[in-house]
């Protein structure tokens, strides 16, 4: 359990909202503090609201140098407005130069919810892939495998389980003696599918970014530990000026670095890697550095925060033509959760809390005509007191999904706030867009059918 007692549950039905509270206990940050290029408006309203490391994403972004996306779906049932809010990001990352690796969850689809690797498969490209060719992301830069066909990311899931425990397990998701030890090894294929873009075979050592829902973050946070953990090179703020490297010894790396199996140290190893750490800190450009191979650390005096990313790379880099693994900890941005129609949670398996994609027209209308309003109870009142928009399910929905158009939104926000629209009409407006946004998606779901092949890699063919 997180420190007082609250916890995120990935697999749970119920999800906490309190995002700020996330924030805090989680460690996330916010993402107010970082200027995103071209903003979509998910971002411009606020709904993707923190991220990990994202600046490490951005930077490689405006350098030009290559990064990659990764997300993941669970083919467990219907593809709905709600998903489409990370794909929506994978877009604009996509859009931004982003390679694009999607995941399709077959294994832990049929270890938590019962589904079979076949239907998992179905559901995948039918509800899922189809959607996202619709939704506008590119084939070519687009790689959809499945958990199940993929041996490298099973085989880091399985490696990388030496760098965790159970009392992590326990502490991280609340697993229990009965837990299935099927609900145990998802996590596990998860980190296989987080780290894997960063191997030699599946695009090289670039920062990747996750976009996920924040019940997605307990995963991350096993992940950037494992792969911190893994790293040879520790690199932190120094408790001077600068920045400290400090050796990570490991049994795999115990004898490269001159731990010899007698307890003695062979200084010739020593003094070679230590040699390695600061050629490849010249090479960044840095003149002033202490090397103290007996205290087992370097100093680099002048380099600051903002030096951090490059000096991990590089030392990354030499990890990896040293025989390590090389990892870096992936970023993640998370998004806000859309309410459900019905005032609580968005679920597949509850048709009226959401939208479906294929949803047709007539369904849609009833649906939204039946939501949870943030109007007064009589006309009178809502004229007198206004309406609430920040809990009117159809004002929220053109927000999160179907009026790209800011001062509109304003509009009917301002005008709604204060008794001018009322919660008829503005269901009516909701029912509106969305017909067209929906008809739209339809259209566009017929065009791109002959594309759902296509986004899927070689091995998933
Ligand atoms: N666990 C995710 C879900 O329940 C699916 C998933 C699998 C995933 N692997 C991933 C998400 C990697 C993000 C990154 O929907």
């Amino acid at each position: 359990m997180g420190g007082d007692g609250f916890n995120i549950d990935p697999w749970s039905s119920t999800q906490s909202t309190d995002y700020s509270r996330i924030i805090e206990q989680f460690g996330l940050s916010n993402l107010n503090n970082l200027s995103i290029p071209q903003p979509s408006h998910l971002h411009r309203r606020g709904i993707v609201f923190a991220h990990r490391d994202l600046d490490l994403v951005l930077d490689a972004q405006k350098m030009g140098d290559s990064f990659g996306v990764l997300t993941g779906l669970m083919p467990s049932g219907r593809m709905h407005l709600g998903h489409s809010m990370v794909i929506e990001q994978v877009k604009w990352f996509q859009n931004l130069g982003g390679d694009v690796t999607i995941a399709v969850a077959d294994l832990e689809s049929q270890a938590t919810r019962g589904v079979s690797l076949d239907k998992g498969r179905e559901i995948a490209l039918s509800e899922y892939v189809a959607n996202y060719a619709a939704l506008g992301l590119n084939p070519e830069k687009t790689n959809v495998y499945f958990q199940s066909t993929r041996s490298e990311v099973q085989r880091l899931g399985f490696q990388l389980g030496t760098r965790t425990n159970l009392s992590e397990f326990e502490s991280i998701y609340g697993f229990k003696g009965e837990t299935n030890l099927a609900h145990i090894q998802a996590p596990m294929v998860q980190v296989g599918d987080i780290l894997h873009p960063q191997t030699e075979e599946f695009g090289g050592l670039r920062p990747v970014v996750v976009p996920v829902g924040v019940d997605q973050d307990p995963h991350l946070r096993l992940t950037r530990g494992i792969a911190s953990k893994s790293n040879w090179f520790n690199i932190k703020a120094n408790s001077g000026p600068g920045i400290l490297i400090g050796l990570s010894v490991q049994d795999e790396n115990a004898e490269l670095l001159g731990q010899q199996p007698n307890g003695r140290i062979d200084k010739n190893k020593v003094a070679n890697i230590f040699g390695m750490i600061v050629e490849n800190l010249v090479e960044l450009g840095f003149s002033d550095i202490n090397s103290n191979p007996k205290q087992g650390t370097v100093v680099v005096p002048s380099a600051t925060k903002k030096d951090m990313n490059a000096i991990r790379m590089k030392l990354l880099h030499l990890e990896r033509r040293l025989g390590g693994m090389g990892l870096l900890a992936p970023s993640s941005t998370y998004h806000h959760f859309a309410v459900g129609l019905t005032g609580d949670k968005m679920s597949s398996s509850k048709p009226k809390t959401t939208i479906f994609l294929d949803d047709d027209i007539t369904t849609i209308t009833k649906k939204i005509k039946k939501a949870y309003s943030g109007g007064q109870s009589t006309i009178e009142d809502h004229r007198r007191l206004g309406g609430n928009p920040d809990v009117d399910v159809a004002y929220q929905y053109m927000m999160y999904f179907f009026e790209h158009d800011d001062d509109y939104l304003a509009e009917i926000n301002s005008a709604y706030r204060n008794g001018k629209i009322l919660a008829g009409e503005m269901k009516q407006i909701c029912i509106d867009k969305a017909t067209e946004w929906m008809t739209n998606h339809a259209e566009l779901r017929a065009q791109t059918a002959h594309l759902v092949t296509d986004f899927l890699a070689e091995d998933s063919r």
